[in-house]
C-alpha cells in the first residue's frame, strides 16, 4: 500500500545491484511513494547487475559512479542536479565490499592494501559524498541521508571480518557530518543496522546461513528482510521523521536488545 510518502521528492540510490540488494527494495518502494529517482552504482556492478530492468521499472537515468573517486561522486551530482533541476531531498548509501571476506583473510591477518580499499569503498564513500554534495549544495533544506551498517560495529561477529570496522567508522561519519550538515542546512543523517539480508554481499559472509538462522531465533521478531528496510529507509526519507538526525536505528526484529531468547536456550539444552 502507497501513502505518497515521498510525493514531489527527488532521491539518489547507490548500491542496487541485482533484485536481492537493499537498494533495488528501496528504490521500488520510494518510487511507489512518489519519489522520482537517479540510480547509481559503480561501472563494473552496471555490467554486471541487472540495474536496467529496475531503471526502466522506476523511469529513473543510471549514472556510473564509482565511490572511491571524487571525480565521479562530483558528475554524479552535477548531472542529477541537471536532471532533477536542482539539488535532491534524499539519498540511500547501500555500499559495501571487504577484499579481505572476500579473499578468505582472517580478521588477524587482513592484507592492509584491502583492509585500505574496503574502508574507501565501505565507509569513506559516504564522507566523500557528503563532502561533495556540501561543496555543490546538492542536498535541499532538510534532505535526507540514510547509510545501511550492521551490528557487528557494537558487538563482535567474527566472521563479519574488517568490515565490523568499516560500519563503525560509517556510523562515527553519520554522526560526526549530521553535525555539520544539520547546522548548515537541516539535512540530517542516519544509519540503519539491518538484519542479516541474503543478498550478494550479506552470502559473501563465511557462516553466513548459520548467522542468519541464530539471528532469526534471537530476535523477537525474526530478522527483518529486505522490503521491510526498505519501507522503513522510506520513512527517514519522509517528512515524518524531520528530527531524527546522527543515529543509529536497529531494524532487526529487537535481535540488538536481546540477551537470549527461548528458542536459543532450548537448542543449548538439547
Ligand atoms: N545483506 C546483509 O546481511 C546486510 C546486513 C546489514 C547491512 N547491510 C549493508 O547493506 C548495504 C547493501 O548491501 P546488500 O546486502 O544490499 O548487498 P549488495 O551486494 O546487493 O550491495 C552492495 C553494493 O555496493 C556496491 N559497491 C561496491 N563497491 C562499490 C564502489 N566502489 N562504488 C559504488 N558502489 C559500490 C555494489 O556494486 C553493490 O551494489 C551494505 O552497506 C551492506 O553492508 C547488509
Amino acid at each position: 500500500m502507497a501513502y505518497n510518502l515521498l510525493k514531489g521528492k527527488k532521491g539518489i540510490i547507490f548500491g542496487a545491484l541485482d533484485e536481492n540488494s537493499i537498494a533495488w527494495k528501496t528504490a521500488l518502494a520510494c518510487h511507489a511513494e512518489g519519489a522520482e529517482l537517479v540510480l547509481t552504482n559503480a561501472p563494473i556492478a552496471l555490467r554486471m547487475g541487472t540495474i536496467n530492468k529496475l531503471a526502466e521499472i522506476t523511469g529513473a537515468p543510471v549514472i556510473p559512479a564509482d565511490v572511491t573517486s571524487n571525480d565521479d561522486v562530483a558528475n554524479l551530482f552535477t548531472k542529477s542536479m541537471e536532471h532533477f533541476g536542482g539539488g535532491v531531498d534524499f539519498i540511500l548509501h547501500s555500499i559495501g565490499m571487504s577484499i579481505n571476506v572476500r579473499k578468505g583473510k582472517h580478521y588477524t591477518e587482513n592484507d592492509y592494501d584491502f583492509t585500505h580499499k574496503g574502508l574507501d569503498i565501505s565507509a569513506l564513500s559516504l564522507h566523500r559524498v557528503l563532502a561533495i554534495a556540501m561543496k555543490m549544495d546538492a542536498i535541499n533544506e532538510w534532505g535526507s541521508v540514510v547509510a545501511l551498517s550492521y551490528i557487528a560495529a557494537q558487538r563482535i561477529f567474527p566472521d563479519y571480518n574488517d568490515m565490523a570496522d568499516n560500519k563503525a567508522y560509517l556510523e562515527s561519519i553519520a554522526r560526526n557530518f549530521g553535525y555539520q550538515y544539520g547546522i548548515k542546512k537541516h539535512v540530517r543523517i542516519n544509519t540503519v543496522s539491518q538484519s542479516p539480508t541474503r543478498t550478494t554481499a550479506g552470502s559473501g559472509v563465511k557462516g553466513f546461513d548459520g548467522f542468519i538462522s541464530y539471528a532469526e531465533k534471537m530476535s523477537p521478531l525474526g530478522n527483518a528482510d529486505a522490503e521491510q528496510c526498505a519501507n522503513y529507509c522510506v520513512t527517514l526519507f519522509s517528512d515524518l521523521t524531520k528530527m531524527v538526525t546522527m543515529q543509529n536505528l536497529f531494524h532487526d526484529g529487537g535481535f540488538s536488545f536481546t540477551g537470549v531468547s527461548q528458542a536459543v536456550i532450548e537448542q543449548m539444552e538439547k
